[in-house]
């Protein structure tokens, strides 16, 4: 089962070249331009490899190698959307890799069929929501409430699905496949100190994300008493330490990523503040815990003599992998001769929803320096060959079991 690393780094290099910035990031956002244009190159190399290609109702596009008989497939994919300014990584090693697993097993027929999927949506970061396709797939929302989505623009995603341009009618975004795996980046740095090449997931950390917005009073900055300010700014700045404190306190994640001041002038004093807090632990009783700590240092913060609105953008309960997909990516390593462990994912993946109609698991490959989620983004070469090997081998092991359904 050899993977063609030539071909491998050839799809991920073309990938990166669209919606690449001047820092060398990756913007491609749900539905944007950049994001059909990488859609339109991945739906060609699947129509090479011969597969039957379709897309959902919510804009997920399937690739479908037949099985000798017609039975729920066992599936593999991963998004092709991005963060403002991500890696290259993030998202395409999962369809890539899909790709050249399947080149890997050539004409070599199973018993089940394969189906590669690009999600659409994963990220967040242009409609209020991530994991959009996964969601719609597992029946998680209901597709008349992804279509109903906006962006901050006021663009609806079912509106903005012509941006991908499909012909023929889409079929139903729900699925019921037979097992589910997705090759990953680690995105942080676990595996790369343990000097481990594969990583099995075993569970996915949940998530809170609130917009929250400070009013003050914008005022002259150099004519106003310090003790007669109403400042924004200072507010968030209180309520985003005290985020800090209180995610090291319970041991789970807590981040403000996104603050805009206004109006933004060096000599105003902050009159508005609008931010995003993005709250993580693998416990929900320890997301609990960080939200009720956020929304009390809201109040808190007030005695500044500002007033806050806050609103919830997404929660996402964490969630465990299959045991047997998880056993699964295990033995395929080892079948390889690699080295493995179990893991739990910090960041949120199309698996946990999968996970909620069939056996799933990620395939983590190390993360050069743990980064991600930034243009740094990168793994060995040699890493990402391993990953898809692995993968090849579990979705062969997986397209033979004929045992139920
Ligand atoms: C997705 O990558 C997330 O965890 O935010
Ligand atoms: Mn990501
Ligand atoms: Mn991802």
């Amino acid at each position: 089962m050899n993977i063609n690393q030539e071909s491998l780094i050839a799809d991920l290099d073309r990938l990166a070249q669209i919606g690449r910035g001047a820092d060398g990031g990756i913007t491609r956002r749900a539905l944007s331009f950049e994001d059909a244009e990488a859609r339109g190159y991945v739906k060609q190399r699947l129509a090479q490899l011969g597969l039957e290609i379709r897309h959902d109702e919510v804009g997920n596009l399937r690739g479908r190698r037949p099985g000798r008989r017609d039975l729920p497939p066992v599936m593999t994919g991963s998004h092709l959307d991005s963060v403002p300014s991500g890696g290259r990584l993030d998202g395409p090693l999962g369809v890539v890799g899909a790709i050249a697993a399947l080149e890997a097993l050539g004409s070599v027929q199973t018993v089940r069929p394969i189906e590669v999927v690009v999600f659409v949506g994963e990220e967040g970061s242009r409609f209020p929501r991530g994991t959009i396709g996964s969601a719609a797939m597992s029946g998680h929302v209901a597709v008349q409430k992804i279509w109903e989505l906006r962006d901050p623009s006021g663009v609806s995603f079912r509106d903005a699905l012509a941006t991908y341009g499909d012909e023929g009618e889409p079929i139903a975004a729900r699925s019921a496949p037979f097992a589910f795996v997705e090759l990953h980046v680690e995105q942080g740095g676990v595996l790369e100190a343990d000097r481990l090449p594969i990583g099995a997931v075993t569970a996915i950390a949940g998530l809170v994300q609130r917009a929250v917005t400070f009013f003050g009073d914008a005022n002259h900055a150099g004519a106003t008493p310090m003790h007669l300010r109403h400042d924004a700014l200072l507010a968030a700045a209180e309520w985003c330490l005290g985020i800090e404190a209180a995610a090291r306190e319970l041991g789970c994640v807590g981040t403000v990523g996104k603050l805009e001041v206004q109006p933004g002038g060096k000599n105003i004093i902050p009159g508005r503040v609008d931010c995003i807090c993005d709250l993580r632990a693998a416990e929900a009783s320890t997301l609990d815990a960080l939200d009720r700590r956020a929304l009390q240092l809201l109040e808190q913060v007030q005695k500044r003599g500002v007033t806050v609105e806050e609103r919830l953008l997404q929660r996402v309960e964490p969630g465990p992998m299959h045991e047997r997909a998880i056993a699964g990516v295990e033995r395929a390593a080892a079948a390889a001769g690699l080295g493995c462990r179990r893991m739990p994912s910090g960041a949120i993946h199309d698996a946990l929803h999968m996970a909620e109609i069939c056996p799933a698991s990620m395939i983590f490959v190390p993360s050069i320096g743990g980064r991600s989620h930034c243009p740094t983004e990168d793994t060995e070469p040699r890493h990402l060959v391993l990953g898809s090997t692995v993968l090849a081998r579990f979705l062969l092991e997986f397209a033979n079991l004929a045992d139920e359904n």
